[in-house]
């Protein structure tokens, strides 16, 4: 047991070689911790009479106070060394970083993929800037098309190819289908490109940069029973099991027939009314119904859909006397905003970057 004035000497050259906070951290626990050398020193107390347990009582803190004056000092001193090495105090208490989570476009896409994946069908990647002919000649699409209107187009400003002319930030996905045609050269083909798309117009239902997922699924003897069925698993899978869903006869370029998919309205539970608090129909209190105000008929619009057309497939290498396919194209962040429970009605609060919508999701 060292006596209180020889801890101080020692303590006094122990300091002279302490070049770090950690290490004087270290030191001032020696000394001063609660059972440190000054604490120890006491212990010899109980055997002294009370005069010289006094002195030593008084002698010790003394030493005390000269100790944590001393480190107080070395403390400043290293301290602003610190400043200018730009190091670290690690005796200080660490910062609290906020945990982040992922963007709500993202779960949707991680959720489409793996509801896909559970069928049978391959997530496939094309480019973003592809040339003008895979997204609308090959998709019987030719120049001049008045089609090609509804599909409002950003151009890069590069020479245009030979064949495939200029080209374009993809206004759609369907152009992979084209290019998973190619890629595989035979079917049976099950495709999901899910991917950026891109088209300039900006109000509460578009962004000018968007996602869609195009399914494709082509073989011998695939019908429409085969198209409808995929959807309607989808339909379930992602927005729950009570939701239906119909085609609806349309036109598109690259697939004959084309329809539009309709899926029931989860406000209104399809029936078009809703009661006069706002919630899903009481039927035996007719009188009271008003019109649903987010569907008005009791179906709301998913996205695009029908049997490749022969062209199509011609342009992506298969015969179409031998193989036949459906496709379908929907809106990522169109289907997400539909989900039960999500409550976003303006689209472009998903690409604000505003952390008060961001984190509640
Ligand atoms: N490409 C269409 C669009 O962006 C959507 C679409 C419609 C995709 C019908 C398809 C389809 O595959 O069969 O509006």
């Amino acid at each position: 047991m060292m006596s209180p004035n020889n801890a101080l000497h020692t303590f006094q050259e122990d300091l002279k070689s302490i070049t770090s906070l950690e290490s004087l951290y270290v030191l001032e626990t020696q000394y001063l911790g609660k059972n440190g050398i000054l604490n120890e020193s006491l212990k010899s107390m109980k055997d002294l009479d009370p005069e010289a347990r006094k002195v030593l009582g008084q002698e010790v803190n003394k030493i005390k106070g000269e100790i944590v004056e001393s480190i107080s000092i070395a403390k400043k001193k290293l301290l602003s060394m610190v400043d200018e090495n730009n190091a670290v105090d690690v005796t200080l208490p660490g910062k609290k970083y906020e945990s982040g989570s992922l963007h709500l476009v993202t779960y949707a896409i991680e959720e489409i993929s793996a509801i896909f994946e559970r069928i049978g069908f391959i997530r496939m990647s094309y480019p973003e800037i592809e040339w003008e002919w895979f997204s609308f000649e090959a998709l019987n699409m030719p120049a001049d098309h008045p089609a090609r209107d509804d599909f409002e187009t950003f151009f890069i400003d590069t020479p245009a190819h030979e064949k495939f002319g200029k080209m374009v930030l993809t206004p759609h996905t369907s152009s992979g289908q084209i290019r998973e045609m190619l890629r595989l050269g035979k079917p049976p083909i099950r495709m999901i490109n899910i991917a950026k798309t891109y088209r300039p117009n900006w109000d509460a239902s578009h962004v000018p940069m968007f996602h869609q997922f195009e399914g494709l699924c082509i073989d011998k003897k695939i019908n429409i029973t085969h198209l409808k069925g995929t959807i309607d698993y989808f339909a379930k899978e992602f927005f729950g099991e009570d939701r239906e869903t119909r085609l609806r006869p349309f036109h598109f370029q690259f697939t004959e027939p084309s329809f539009e998919v309709d899926i029931t309205c989860d406000l209104c539970a399809g029936t078009g009314y809703v009661s006069e608090s706002g919630r899903s129909l009481d039927s035996a209190r007719d009188d009271l119904k008003v019109k649903c105000k987010l569907c008005k008929q009791g179906w709301l619009e998913l996205g695009g859909t029908g049997m490749v057309h022969p062209n199509v497939l011609t342009a992506g290498g298969i015969d179409p006397k031998e193989y036949t396919g459906w496709a379908f194209g929907f809106g990522v962040e169109r289907v997400m905003m539909m989900k039960p429970g999500v409550g976003l009605n303006n689209m472009r609060a998903l690409y604000d970057g505003d952390i008060r919508v961001l984190e509640q999701f």
